[in-house]
């Protein structure tokens, strides 16, 4: 048989099958061969015969409710639905006969009979399952009148920020509870009372009050405007839509922007996105007001000093007045006082075209990007253990696993699209262990989730809990000695093996270290290696340490010693922050690194790179962002152009950061808004939102995916242009007219990459690197036969504890994290309603802690470590171990970063974000810090002619 072809807009009303047997069948005369498993619908579906339904829909179970789908199977009795009856052999099947279209126009005479006949002012009169069942099983006439008992006056609920709910509208066909329940997994909604007093609920409260993470999966399920986005009320249906690219975090879902105009309806989620098939969080299906925010700074402005008001000037002035101070600084200091800095937010395209400004114009190394504070170790320790610098599986890996060793990362409130299809394989019987110093919300808040460990362990102590765990591999000849002979350097396996098996490293030793039980490691550590197919996922409870990189290593060694890495189901999985931390790492952000991760020391490349380029490259590496900070601070760096990034909010120390940027003599942002960094600039380049761009984003599982224009910029151009405009007026013109020709030149110059063009992005919809002749179509899984490296590498993890001690000064442990509503430093996300459900950091605290310190819930308590000190109100909760506090650092004023110290990774830089020890009290006002923060970003907005308020 042919393969099936699927139509991604067709709804086959029930799932597809992974079973390879087939089955032949017929269905109103059309013979079809399908897979075994499939239901009568869906085989008609393929078939080409459309079957009525309701309550069906092919991203969820069926579940045989609305009895609208009846079929008649020769040779059985009674008319049984399509949707829950599988296929078999043989069967003849008769979809549209005389009785079943009589049964199915009595169905609907029911529903409508119970329903608002307001077709004409309904909001998605056009678009609506109801109405097009009402025509298409012919129903004229409603016998049964509107008087008697109904459901036409219920109450509306309208507390979401998003949507609306309206059980006047509802058919109970409960394909919002299953989305709930099956495509999201947080089983918010259910069917409350029997019979004629069914009804969906939020579990008796306000969707907003309920456990609703509003991901929109039910909303998108529903077939009536029953649950229905409040933009389509406003706006009405939209008519065209344009497939893009999510701009928020790693996962990189796809959607289908829907479009009136130039005017964004709303955001669904494609069903054909390779990252998350039809399924999104609450922050790209519905935070996207930020791209329309009155805030966005849309021209151009410049400066003398910081302390000058803004002037807004035309582009051609702007970039000239930043490439002539550029210029000048170049001459007077030289090169090496000159750097880029890049962003996780921009796109491939952006971020590629701003290391090629800085290396060819300047012929010096000083780019870098975000990467630095976040996933710099991943970079490192994968590519000194695997030989690539990027994560092994594809996201669909993980319905393959039979463990799942989560490690310093909260899925749920990261990456929450990934955590939904985690949460799936979970509730079929996965094993999970997590090791978190908080319970995160798969631990504390998922239904039919139990995690069989969770190793709460004191930060700081990673390494030495990797450490840990190989020593009961190792000693208890867990290791797949086949697999390390075959795949792995066998010398630096015996090294390894030699130094975890010590005593030293045994978890009865490290168990005081670690805050974890002995026998809980070692149940973890056996689980993990003869559990079946065992993949880890980390993130930057991994990453932001002092040894970060060690520990990244270390997950390596686990995964190669157990064989758990080169086929579906294992790997090691780093879940990347932003959108495009894997692109911008890839585009050569760092200063040591070309595109593709090959070291600016390499004549060969370095050859290439300026052939291509026509100019001299420089062979030494550049300056990190702290280095370019502290030779600010000595005076000798002084020009920094700035893409897409927030610094002085991102940034460890913020103090340090501000004092460098005060020394700096031009300081050129591009960004949306007047962020944090900007109060320091000179030269303010206004950006362009994805929604106005071409470019491509490529995601956490390497998968690059296309990020489509859908509207003209506001600021008049895309942001690549304004980097290209400056190149220009610099004397180096790059000359591109479109995204897709800087594609094409990365494609040229990178190896991993040559296979990839917008065209064939176009087709294939998205492609995980590396693409070229021998992957044509991508590579979903690495290291399948052989490591990039050749034979896999094992390195020893000393555990160094960290130099940041608590002491009687400061005897907290301060870690920080993220939550579900708000993206990072919350730029974007605090220029949307999702501030309904995080409208400030809050400083969570143990009872026990809470209690010695005389802290209620909601006090304000100042937070002091040796860096500075600022203010937060206290949540008091069991989710901290005691002698640890937490909080997320989404908003500029609660100043997270004034307090983190400027210890880094010894590897890569990256700031110990995760351990900063604290002294925790109670207070009654701002931290001068927030005072000063407060009236300085005031004055800044109000010299950009903004009102002045902060946000
Ligand atoms: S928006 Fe998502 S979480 Fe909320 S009820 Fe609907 S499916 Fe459940
Ligand atoms: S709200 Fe929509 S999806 Fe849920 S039961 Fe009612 S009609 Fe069905
Ligand atoms: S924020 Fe992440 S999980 Fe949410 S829709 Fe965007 S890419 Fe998907
Ligand atoms: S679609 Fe089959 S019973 Fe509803």
């Amino acid at each position: 048989m042919d393969e099936i072809k699927y139509n991604p807009n067709t709804d086959y009303g029930t799932p597809t099958s992974q079973s390879t047997k087939k089955v032949t069948l017929t269905v109103d005369d059309r013979q079809i061969t399908v897979p075994d498993g499939v239901s009568i619908m869906h085989a008609a579906a393929l078939a080409g015969v459309t079957v009525p339904k309701l309550c069906a829909t092919d991203s969820l179970e069926p579940f045989g409710s609305c009895r609208l789908c009846l079929v008649e199977i020769e040779g059985r009795r009674g008319y049984p639905a399509s949707c829950t009856t599988p296929v078999a052999e043989g069967l003849v099947v008769h979809t549209q006969t005389t009785k079943l279209a009589d049964i199915r126009r009595g169905t609907m005479e029911l529903y409508i009979s119970d329903h608002p006949l307001d077709c004409l002012t309904c909001a998605t009169n056009g678009d609506c399952e109801l109405q097009d069942m009402a025509g298409a099983v012919g129903l004229r006439e409603v016998r049964y009148g509107y008087d008697g008992e109904n459901h036409l006056k219920a109450a509306k609920d309208e507390s979401n920020p998003y949507f609306t709910f309206d059980p006047s509208k509802c058919i109970v066909c409960s394909r919002c509870v299953r989305a709930c329940e099956e495509t999201q997994g947080t089983f918010a909604l259910t069917i409350s009372g029997r019979g004629f007093d069914s009804k969906v609920s939020a579990g008796n409260k306000s969707f907003l009050d309920s456990e609703c993470v509003s991901c929109g999966a039910c909303v998108q399920a529903c077939p009536t405007a029953t649950l229905i986005e409040k933009t389509v009320i406003e706006a009405g249906t939209p008519e065209h839509s344009v497939t893009t690219t999510c701009a928020y975090c790693g996962v990189g879902c796809s959607f289908d922007a829907e479009m009136k105009g130039e005017e964004v309806v709303r955001m669904t989620p494609s069903k054909h996105g390779g990252a998350n098939h039809g399924h999104s969080c609450v922050k790209g299906r519905f935070a996207w007001g930020y791209a329309t925010h009155k805030d966005r700074i849309t021209t151009p402005m410049i400066r003398k000093s910081i302390k000058d008001p803004w002037q807004q000037v035309g582009w051609d002035e702007a970039i000239n007045y930043a490439a002539s101070e550029l210029s000048r600084i170049n001459e007077k200091y030289g090169k090496d006082a000159i750097g880029g800095i890049t962003s996780s937010r921009c796109t491939n395209e952006e971020v590629y075209v701003t290391q090629k400004l800085i290396r060819a114009v300047f012929g010096v190394n000083n780019v870098d990007t975000c990467a630095r504070v976040c996933h710099s170790p991943t970079g490192y320790g994968l590519k000194q253990t695997l030989g690539e610098s990027a994560g092994t599986q594809t996201f669909d890996s993980v319905m393959q696993s039979d463990v799942i060793f989560i490690i310093g990362a909260n899925p749920t409130d990261g990456h929450p699209v990934f955590a939904s299809q985690m949460k799936r394989r979970l509730r079929e019987g996965a094993k999970l262990i997590i090791a978190d110093p908080r319970e995160i919300d798969l631990v504390a808040n998922s239904p039919h989730i139990r995690a069989d460990h969770h190793l709460k362990l004191r930060p700081g102590t990673n390494v030495a809990l990797v450490s840990a765990l190989a020593h009961v591999i190792v000693t208890e000849g867990l290791v797949q000695e086949d697999f390390v002979k075959a795949r792995c350097e066998w010398d630096s396996f015996v090294a390894w093996q030699d130094f975890v098996a010590k005593p030293e490293n045994s978890p009865e030793a490290l168990s005081e270290e670690i805050g974890v039980k002995a026998e809980d490691i070692r149940a973890a550590a056996r689980l993990y290696a003869t559990g079946g197919n065992a993949a880890i996922y980390y993130g930057l409870g991994v990453t932001e340490h002092s040894q970060g990189s060690t520990t990244v290593m270390g997950i390596a060694n686990l995964a190669m010693a157990t064989a758990n890495i080169g086929r579906e189901g294992v790997g090691v999985n780093p879940l990347r922050g932003q959108n495009n931390v894997q692109g911008s790492c890839d585009m050569g952000s760092m200063p040591h690194e070309f595109p593709g991760y090959r070291h600016v020391a390499d004549y060969a490349t370095r050859a290439l790179f300026e052939s291509a380029w026509g100019r001299p490259l420089s062979s030494e590496p550049g300056l990190r962002i702290p280095n370019m900070l502290d030779e600010a601070i000595e005076g000798s760096f002084k020009g920094l152009y700035c893409v897409g990034e927030d610094i002085v909010q991102s940034d460890p120390n913020t103090q340090h950061v501000t004092h460098a940027l005060e020394n700096m003599e031009c300081v050129i942002v591009q960004d949306l808004f007047l962020n944090e960094t900007a109060m320091f600039a000179h030269v303010f380049f206004p950006g362009a939102s994805f929604l106005e761009k071409s470019g491509t984003f490529t995601n956490a599982e390497r998968r690059i995916s296309p990020v489509r224009r859908v509207m003209k910029p506001k600021n008049g151009y895309e942001d690549w242009e304004v980097t290209a405009k400056l190149s220009e007026a610099l004397g180096y013109p790059m000359g591109y007219q479109h995204a897709s020709e800087i594609m094409d030149e990365i494609a040229l110059l990178t190896p991993t990459f040559h296979g990839v063009s917008f065209k064939k992005l176009d087709e294939l919809g998205s492609i995980q690197w590396p693409c070229n002749d021998e992957h044509p179509n991508g590579t979903p899984i690495m290291h399948i036969d052989e490591f990039v490296r050749g034979k896999g590498k094992f390195f020893i993890t000393q555990y160094v504890p960290t130099t940041e001690k608590v002491n009687a000064k400061f005897p907290l442990i301060l870690t920080t994290g993220r939550i579900l509503s708000q993206y990072n430093v919350g730029a974007q996300t605090r220029r949307t309603q999702n501030t309904a459900w995080h409208p400030e950091d809050i400083l969570e605290i143990h009872p026990h802690d809470a209690e010695d310190r005389g802290i209620k819930e909601g006090d304000w308590v100042g937070i002091a470590s040796r860096a500075g000190e600022t203010v937060l109100r206290a949540k008091i909760t069991e989710r901290v171990q005691v002698g640890v506090v937490y909080t997320t650092f989404h908003h500029p004023e609660s100043g997270a970063n004034v307090i983190t110290t400027d210890n880094s990774d010894w590897a890569t830089n990256c700031p110990e974000y995760k351990v900063t020890a604290v002294q925790v009290s109670r207070v009654s006002q701002l931290s001068d810090w927030q005072k000063h923060y407060k009236t300085f970003s005031e004055a800044q907005i109000a010299f950009a002619g903004k009102k002045a308020e902060v946000i």
